[in-house]
């Protein structure tokens, strides 16, 4: 099933292809010139307009109309129907024939396309997000006495043939208008104004946008411009309060802070006041965020734009993803793309069109090396400072070179390489780039938890976590929730998750997460077993900041309760209950070992944050 949109004939290139593929193909279209175009492509193409007649039920029509479809597909053939618009708006045929050749074991798919509440969304200047949108069939709206809200958008569908189920080919007398605009008059007032659209369907011609208020829609010359396809749309009267208890409960509204009361329905969105003035102080510090990824020209891209338009491709990826990605591109996608193409699945495209560089493990060797020596990551700050500020990128790639044991000077690397390559050694001396760095950090925190090695707090409910995590990818570490060991906990793509079935008193499954301000923290939600996470389960968890130059000595630093850490009283006993079974598992050095990973790897990660985001242009 695919549509035609409104506008003549507005197919994507990709539906023109299906239209000359297939081998039966059905029409049911608004304009003459969407039927003309697929005649002269298919002159077999069947016409399911056909099947409405005066005085028949439409009903009965588009029964008409499934079945006609569905002959064709019961013999096999490969079967399309273009609808005008969207195929499954306000269509019925649509949405039976496919669920009716689905359940009897055929392939049926359904292409969007450009609907009525598209073209009136673009043309009324709206957007249904703000703030809100209601749609109704009208008569349906009527009969059932549906609750208007008048305080989002209202659009109204065949406001044109109210209470009508019949068709009439010189078209709808639409004899219970009158009802409808009771019904609005009710809601609204008389007074309130409605608009009468109809989208255009032809290039170079404008939409209908009639304007009036509800009373004066009873003029019957304004009643006669309302036709089969016009739909109503109906701007919200009044604006909504919002409610200070859910704004507080999602931390949107602090103590002390009031909530103004919006000044329309409709928010101002094109104003120049103080808050959208300082958007635009802000561009002259403004910087390239650490998180922004420059998009190449990559195969991966070149992949997903010739599966749109090779359909041959598109098949043979459908039932053989790794052998039509190797077929396509075997030697443009390196074995990591490669193995994404053949998981067909969008999360896997998506990373291998941005792109994945050919792995470095000395990219990687840097970044592992920055997050778990102390020596390193002040290394690398130091010498981010000690360069005026149009260098410091530069001496990003030099500190790099240098750990790497390659030429301090970048521009010699290439020499380097080739004498390597000439004396039979790995070849190093590519320079090594600040993003490079940024972006590999920014992979290892979702998948080595050594970073994460800390404790966390919760407020509502009170707990506390306590992670010491390992340096291998993928490993976890120990875990342990209010001072107790988890069982079974896995990390993967930045998410901590753990079961009760592994033995534990309740399941988790936390993000772990840098807030904008820098600090660690996990969101998520811990549940006890046989519930289901609700609201009340939900936990945000922010790590706890050792006091600045905080000692932790020898191994009387970590005894029970000691003070120096700054911990709230409930949750010093959970770090005792910690230390105290890493002391029993080693007595010399396990509770102070878990202290220092804690204080080095929080500390490395500011360290090495700081060093980057000061090192970018
Ligand atoms: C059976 S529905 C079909 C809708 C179509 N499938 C779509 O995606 O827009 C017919 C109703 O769609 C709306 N409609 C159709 N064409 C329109 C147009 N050009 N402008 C505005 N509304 C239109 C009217 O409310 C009309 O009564």
């Amino acid at each position: 099933m695919i549509g035609s949109g409104i506008e003549a004939a507005a197919f994507t290139s990709a539906d023109e292809m299906r239209i000359r593929d297939a081998d039966e193909v059905f029409f049911c279209v608004a304009d003459p010139a969407t039927v003309v175009w697929i005649k002269a492509v298919r002159p077999d193409a069947y016409d399911l307009y056909v099947l409405y007649d005066d005085g028949k039920p439409r009903y009965l029509t588009y029964m008409q109309m499934a079945e006609a479809m569905l002959h064709f597909v019961r013999m096999g053939r490969r079967v399309l129907a273009v609808y005008y618009g969207h195929p499954g708006v306000f269509v019925l045929s649509t949405h039976r024939a496919i669920a009716i050749a689905r359940r009897e074991g055929h392939q049926a798919v359904m292409r969007a396309a450009v609907s009525a509440l598209d073209t009136l969304c673009a043309d009324l200047g709206i957007d249904p997000s703000q703030p809100g949108m209601q749609t109704f069939e009208a008569t349906d709206m009527l009969i059932r006495r549906r609750r208007i809200d008048t305080c989002v958008h209202l659009v109204l569908w065949q406001v044109g043939l109210i209470g009508e189920l019949g068709y009439r080919r010189k078209g709808f007398l639409n004899s219970g208008f009158s009802l409808l605009l009771d019904y609005l008059e009710e809601a609204y007032g008389p007074g309130h104004t409605v608009v009468n659209y109809v989208g255009s369907r032809y290039p170079g011609i404008d939409p209908v946008i009639d304007v009036r208020t509800i009373a004066a829609f009873r003029d019957p010359d304004a009643q006669a411009a309302v036709t089969g396809i016009s739909t109503f749309y109906i701007p919200p009267a009044a604006a909504a309060p919002v409610d200070p208890d859910t704004l507080r409960k999602l931390g949107l509204l602090g103590p002390g802070d009031v909530v103004t009361a919006p000044s329309g329905p409709l928010r101002e969105i094109d104003r120049y006041r103080p808050r959208e003035l300082r958007a635009f102080g802000d561009f002259a510090g403004f910087r390239v965020p650490a998180g922004y990824h420059w998009q190449e020209d990559t195969p991966g891209a070149r992949f997903v734009l010739a599966l749109r338009d090779d359909r041959g491709l598109r098949d043979w990826y459908t039932v053989d993803p790794a052998g039509a990605a190797a077929d396509w591109g075997g030697a443009a996608l390196n074995n990591r793309e490669l193995a994404l193409m053949g998981r067909r699945e969008a999360g896997a495209l998506q990373i291998a069109a941005k792109g994945l560089p050919a792995a470095d493990e000395r990219v990687r060797l840097l970044t592992t090396t920055l997050l778990s020596s102390t020596a390193a990551a002040r290394g690398l700050l130091r010498a981010v400072r000690a360069a005026e500020p149009e260098d410091r990128e530069k001496a990003v790639t030099q500190w790099a070179a240098t750990q790497l044991g390659d030429t301090a000077e970048p521009e010699a690397s290439a020499q380097v390489a080739a004498d390597a390559a000439e004396a039979g050694r790995p070849a190093c001396g590519r320079p090594v780039e600040r993003t490079e760095l940024e972006r590999e950090i920014d992979a290892m925190l979702g998948q080595m938890l050594y970073p994460w090695t800390g404790m966390y707090l919760a407020a509502d409910p009170m707990l506390s976590l306590f992670i010491l995590g390992g340096t291998r990818l993928n490993g976890v570490g120990r875990i342990f929730l209010d001072g107790r060991p988890v069982l079974g906990t896995r990390y993967v793509n930045g998410t901590l998750r753990w079961r009760a079935t592994s033995g534990n008193p309740a399941n988790g499954q936390l993000r772990t997460d840098i807030s904008p301000r820098g600090a660690r923290r996990l969101i998520g939600v811990i549940w006890p077993p046989r519930v289901a996470p609700g609201t009340r389960h939900q936990v945000v968890a922010l790590e706890h900041v050792l006091p600045r130059g905080v000692s932790l000595g020898g191994p009387a630093g970590t005894e029970p309760g000691s003070p120096s850490l700054g911990l709230p009283g409930w949750a010093r006993p959970h770090l005792d209950a910690i230390l105290a079974s890493a002391n029993q598992r080693r007595p010399d050095v396990g509770g102070l070992q878990y202290l220092r990973s804690w204080q080095r790897a929080a500390g490395n990660l500011r360290t090495v944050r700081a060093a980057l985001s000061e090192a970018r242009p």
